[in-house]
């Protein structure tokens, strides 16, 4: 009975913790498709292939159902692939809908048409594919009218997350945050739609400022994937064995997770 868990490379762990600690009795594989990585600058065509191709090596794990914990795969792959390429006997789930239905205050299956929201003002922070794909903005049409989403593509932010230059990384929020606030300066909700920016959530809040509510994705994910399951226990795949599979370097990529998440993680190779 085990679930997998995609992400580009390591950020998606930010994802994985906050499953395992909703879910302890659900074995997680977790895939990251560090050789490739980062997704944020890559095409759309690019993204769909990689993301499939990874999704098929996590059903060899015996995960019937996979989470894209990645925003840019979610934003630039999930819709193709449900439409085109995935067999009926599978799922492939992604982060932006328990996100927008809790910035939208609705339950999980309620399709009635889009409605009038709180919030009328969203802040999106995302990579640059994300915010190219407008997935979040498609989304949000579903299920509210009259939201006005302004869209930072945040270049760099993944690459000194992953460096490890903190210092960095904080600087470049503080300018994305800023130059998103030229174009829509008082922002009611903000998204952090990267797996890597709950990292810098303080860094968001703060230079966003106290009356900005920021939405981070991990929580709200594992709540919806315990919603799913109690509904869909058939997705519940065959595998009994958590473990964390990369296409990169497995000792080198251990290492960088286990910085990251701040404990021992250890990764094979794909
Ligand atoms: N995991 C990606 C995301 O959530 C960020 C890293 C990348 O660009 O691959 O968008």
């Amino acid at each position: 009975m085990a679930v997998g868990v995609f992400d580009s490379g390591i950020g998606g762990l930010t994802v994985l913790d906050a499953l395992q600690k909703r879910l302890p009795e659900v074995p997680f594989v977790y895939f990251g498709d560090n050789a490739h990585a980062p997704y944020g600058v890559r095409t759309h065509d690019d993204i769909f292939n990689l993301t499939c191709a990874a999704v098929e090596r996590l059903w060899a794990e015996g995960c019937d159902l996979v989470i894209l914990a990645c925003n840019t795969a979610s934003a630039a792959a999930l819709k193709r692939m449900q439409e085109t390429w995935l067999p009926p006997n599978k799922r492939v789930l992604g982060v932006f809908v328990p996100l927008i239905e809790a910035l939208t205050e609705r339950q999980w299956g309620d399709n009635s048409p889009p409605r009038e929201v709180d919030v009328k003002h969203v802040a999106l922070f995302a990579t640059p594919a994300t915010v190219a794909s407008r997935a979040f903005q498609r989304e949000l049409a579903f299920r509210a009218i009259g939201v006005d989403v302004e869209a930072q593509p945040c270049g760099g932010v993944v690459d000194a997350i992953e460096q490890g230059d903190e210092i960095l990384a904080e600087a470049l929020v503080r300018s994305h945050v800023e130059a998103l606030k030229r174009r829509m300066p008082h922002p009611q909700a903000a998204i952090l739609g990267c797996t890597h920016y709950p990292l810098m959530e303080k860094t968001f809040q703060e230079a966003l400022g106290p009356e900005v509510k920021v939405y981070s994705q991990a929580n709200l994910v594992a709540e919806s994937l315990a919603d799913y399951l109690q509904r869909r226990p058939e997705f519940m795949g065959s595998g009994t064995q958590s473990k964390f599979i990369t296409t990169g370097d497995a000792v080198s990529v251990s290492n960088k997770a286990t910085q990251f998440l701040r404990k021992k993680v250890t990764f094979e190779a794909a």
